[in-house]
């Protein structure tokens, strides 16, 4: 059974077609970094209009590479929450245009769902072994920092263990990299540079670092780092920034490390995933594998198109959707909040 899946959210603009083992057919990603990078950070009214115009050749071209046509899928899923809500529009009028036309099943998508579910995509390099149920999983991106126990690919079987109480790590990492000059996106430039400075350089301190704290904070760090460049000044030279990269990389990825092995142990799960965009960083995939191993679990990090915003993970997520016999129907809302969250980003207990 094959699923064409469309991934519209953020900044990705994404159609792939995956059939229901995991196995990737396509994948198509259109990014738009360079749109948003005069900006310093993703400007969502230009985020829609670039989703307009690349979705359909982004579809034509998934279907085409993976040598399918419309008939040939059994359902159309996509990404319909959390995100921008403009942006995901685009991606859910696509959807219910194509699933009307070609008189499909239309599969709304919960994005983190797909992240946590990226795992299981067999991509035919650099594939893990699939985790073993039930698995605790650090979903770390530019827009949730959490950590899940999944029971079941299904959402009443997932748990939140601990999340941020207001930046996603990504967000931090963005944000100190445009305090130091360094551009948009700037995870990437964080992780080049903290490989050549030296950590014990600079003062910081990791923020709700406590053993009795699971949630997790990162806007802290991110003002201690303001601090530092109004005191110190931008222009200090590339051993300076790169020993503020390098103490920024150890506090952040210290804390989501510890966190999420103090969570599988606590809930006593083997099997710990990472996924999500910062899941790319090498300090945090480092210690998050020599901590976890240290203690006794098997640490699973996907290939990296399978942690960023892709729609393959969107339409295995609708598979296993369709495959225990859910789809949706022309009512289907785009909305900007997970069905997964317990604590907000900004904010308690709403929905
Ligand atoms: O999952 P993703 O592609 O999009 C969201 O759903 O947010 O994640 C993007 C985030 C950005 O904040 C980016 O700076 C961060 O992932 N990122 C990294 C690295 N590569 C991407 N953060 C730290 N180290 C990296 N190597
Ligand atoms: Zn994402």
């Amino acid at each position: 059974m094959l699923v064409l899946g469309i991934e519209s959210s953020c900044d990705e603009t994404g159609a792939a077609v995956v059939d229901d083992a995991g196995v990737v057919r396509s994948d198509v990603v259109h990014s738009q970094v360079e749109v948003h990078a005069p900006y310093g950070g993703i400007v969502p009214e230009l985020a829609s209009r670039d989703h307009l115009r690349n979705v359909g050749p982004v579809v034509r071209e998934a279907l085409s590479r993976a040598g399918v046509g419309l008939s040939d899928v059994a359902g159309i899923a996509v990404t319909h929450r959390p995100g921008l809500v403009g942006a995901l529009l685009v991606g859910v009028q696509a959807a219910k245009g194509l699933a009307w036309a070609a008189g499909k099943p239309l599969i709304g998508v919960d994005h983190l769902m797909g992240h946590l579910l990226s795992v299981y995509l067999r991509r035919g390099e650099g594939d893990v072994p699939p985790p073993e149920l039930p698995f605790v999983c650090l979903l770390v991106s530019g827009g949730h920092t959490a950590i899940y126990r999944v029971d079941a690919p299904r959402p009443d079987a997932i748990h939140e263990l601990g999340a941020t109480r207001d930046d996603a790590a990504g967000e931090a990492f963005d944000k100190v990299a445009k305090l130091l000059g360094l551009g948009y996106p700037g995870g990437p430039v964080v992780d080049r540079l903290a490989a050549r400075g030296d950590a014990a350089h600079v003062a910081l301190s990791a923020p709700m670092a406590a053993r009795t704290a699971r949630d997790m904070s990162f806007s802290g760090i991110k003002t201690q780092v303001a601090q530092l460049v109004a005191r110190e000044g931008q222009g200090k030279g590339e051993p300076w920034t790169a020993d503020v990269c390098a103490a920024f990389q150890a506090a952040v990825t210290t804390v989501l490390a510890r966190k999420v092995i103090e969570a599988a142990d606590r809930e006593g799960v083997r099997d710990v995933v990472l996924g999500g965009g910062v899941a790319a960083n090498r300090e945090l995939r480092r210690r998050v594998t020599e901590l976890g191993e240290a203690r006794g679990h098997r640490v699973l990090v996907p290939p990296l198109a399978s942690c960023t915003d892709n729609a393959a993970m969107i339409a295995y997520a609708g598979a296993v959707r369709l495959a225990q016999g859910e789809h949706d129907g022309w009512d289907l809302v785009a909305t900007s909040r997970t069905a997964l969250e317990r604590l907000t980003r900004k904010g308690r207990g709403r929905r």
